[in-house]
């Protein structure tokens, strides 16, 4: 896949067909997303891929604590809450949960560049399940359930970053149209 070809089909997946991900093709696109830069020092996050039982367990308590993000909900229009809602009751029947985390810290600036690597690495990860043929959509996830799902996943003192869902897309979503860059050039 070309490199810009990829980065712009890239969608937010939100329907998945019931076929199960190998593990070796989410750990190919991680691998492969491990090219991103990275601030070394702060090369300390991990992913936990969830499938099966624990993929059902999680899915059941991201459902049943959807009501904690209320107050972002009621920031959308009529049609888009219940879309969004609809995901969450469902996760788009994906049969596989990511999580990645980070080592929990209360130093600020040790904080924002973990986050930012991490994200940086995020970003490829996704373009490469794309071009695996994979999709996958963020989870905004409450506080309290971050605490319960890191203690399913035994991962309890480790701050959540990101939840996504994955799966082989059964949807072809239309582009989310991007607003323009705010870019200041001081050029003086
Ligand atoms: C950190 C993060 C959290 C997200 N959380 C949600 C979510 O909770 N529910 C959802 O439907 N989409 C979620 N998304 C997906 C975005 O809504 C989506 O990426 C955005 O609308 C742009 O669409 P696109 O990815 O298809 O270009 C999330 C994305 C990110 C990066």
């Amino acid at each position: 896949m070309e490199l810009l070809e990829g980065i712009r089909t890239r969608r937010a997946i939100r329907k998945f067909k019931d076929k199960p991900v190998p593990n070796e093709v989410i750990e190919r696109a991680i691998e492969n997303a491990k090219w991103a830069p990275v601030a070394p020092p702060f090369r300390q996050w991990e992913y936990a891929v969830a499938t099966n039982a624990t993929c059902s367990r999680l899915a059941t308590l991201i459902n049943a604590n959807s009501i904690h993000l209320k107050h972002m909900l009621d920031t959308f229009g009529e049609k888009e809450r219940s879309r969004i809602i609809e995901y969450y009751r469902t996760l788009g029947n994906s049969r596989c949960l990511v999580f990645v985390t980070i080592p929990s810290t209360d130093d600020q600036w040790e904080r924002k560049y973990k986050i930012l690597s991490v994200a940086l690495e995020l970003q490829l990860f996704l373009i490469n399940l794309h071009a695996e043929g994979l999709g996958a959509c963020g989870l905004t996830i409450p506080l309290v359930t971050e605490e319960k799902i890191l203690k399913i996943l035994g991962l309890e003192g480790r701050e959540l970053v990101v939840g996504f869902t994955l799966g082989y897309p059964d949807e072809s979503p239309e582009p989310v149209p991007r607003e323009r860059a705010k870019i200041t050039f001081y050029d003086d």
